[in-house]
């Protein structure tokens, strides 16, 4: 019998149980989120572990983990993996693209609607019993027609997002290492500062990666025109929160909207009181469907490691 494929979480769909008809699996209950102490534990000795985007998959861990053959994580992102530590441990890393850019440029989208058209704010005072009656300046908020949106990052999700700005009369502009034309859309692409000097809506898109750690610092804050909005559904450390808040207390950002946090699931509770702030967490890809195909496609990664073939999707290449 081959050692079990470890899940650290019971991922949602029939994934799991599906592989568990022709391999063994070992699927951990839920509960908390695991240390790395209780990673180390769970992993023991399997050869493979499918992980979550919030399990901490570092050097210590994999040493104390010595069969590791595939860490599959469960997510595009794989910030939450030393990579180099798999390389000089000759074990696989891999990802979960392609599965997920539309539910995440769709929230990207949900997002954008909520803080420049208040939906939570307005759903709120219905709640509350504060809807009197239609009033002509009731929830004012900002068209999008004919402004420019700004994406940070314009890899699939960032151009998904793109794609989507047409639909709302909105200008794309960009910034990313490469030019990246995408059919039907027609996008600029700016330096960094120059994309924020023209941004009236922001949109990260970009991986959290040394380079990107706090690219919206105070500096970088402060280039966008007064008024702006900025959204967030990549990681959060991209975000200097303090400084996040700072130009929201200042006035001059109008809103913001954040899936994801600087130190998650902690939220700085200068986001935490205020109206044109909308908070969500961390769900960019959570549909069925979407959360269905992310596990499908860690699994295809572990199996196709154990049975010596190229897995579909690779970050680190193993032995
Ligand atoms: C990812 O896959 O990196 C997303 O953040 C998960 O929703």
């Amino acid at each position: 019998m081959s050692s079990p494929i470890a899940f650290t979480w019971p991922l949602p769909g029939d994934e799991i149980a599906r592989l568990a008809e022709v391999r063994a699996v070992r699927v951990r209950e839920g509960g908390e989120l695991l240390d790395e102490a209780g990673l180390a534990e769970f992993v023991g000795n399997a050869e493979a572990v499918v992980t979550l985007l919030a399990d901490p998959m570092t050097d210590r861990v994999m040493a104390a983990c010595p069969s590791l053959r595939v860490i599959a994580n469960c997510a595009v992102g794989y910030d939450n993996i030393d990579l180099e530590a798999a390389r000089r441990r000759g074990i696989w890393v891999t990802n979960t693209p392609d599965v997920l850019t539309e539910a995440t440029a769709d929230l990207a989208w949900a997002l954008i609607l909520a803080v420049t058209r208040r939906v939570v704010e307005g759903d709120a005072m219905v709640r509350q019993g504060g809807f009197h009656g239609w009033r002509p300046d009731l929830l004012l908020g900002t068209g999008l027609q004919g402004k420019t949106l700004g994406i940070v990052g314009y890899g699939r999700i960032g151009r998904a997002v793109a794609r989507r700005a047409a639909g709302f009369g909105m200008e794309v502009a960009y910034s990313d290492s490469e030019e990246r034309p995408e059919p039907g859309v027609s996008a600029r692409r700016l330096s960094l500062e120059q994309l924020l000097a023209a941004s009236h809506v922001l949109s990260i898109h970009c991986p959290l990666t040394p380079e990107t750690h706090h690219i919206l610092d105070v500096r970088n804050l402060r280039l966008l025109p007064d008024g702006a909005f900025v959204v967030n559904t990549a990681r959060g450390p991209v975000i200097d929160e303090e400084a996040l808040v700072a130009a929201l207390e200042s006035g001059r950002l109008a809103g913001v909207g954040l899936d994801v946090y600087e130190a998650e699931p902690d939220v700085h509770p200068g986001l935490l009181g205020r109206t044109n702030v909308v908070l969500l967490p961390h769900v960019g890809s959570a549909t069925l469907e979407t959360r269905s195909a992310m596990a499908g496609l860690a699994i295809e990664n572990a199996v196709a490691v154990l049975d010596g073939r190229e897995p579909p999707t690779p970050v680190v290449r193993g032995d």
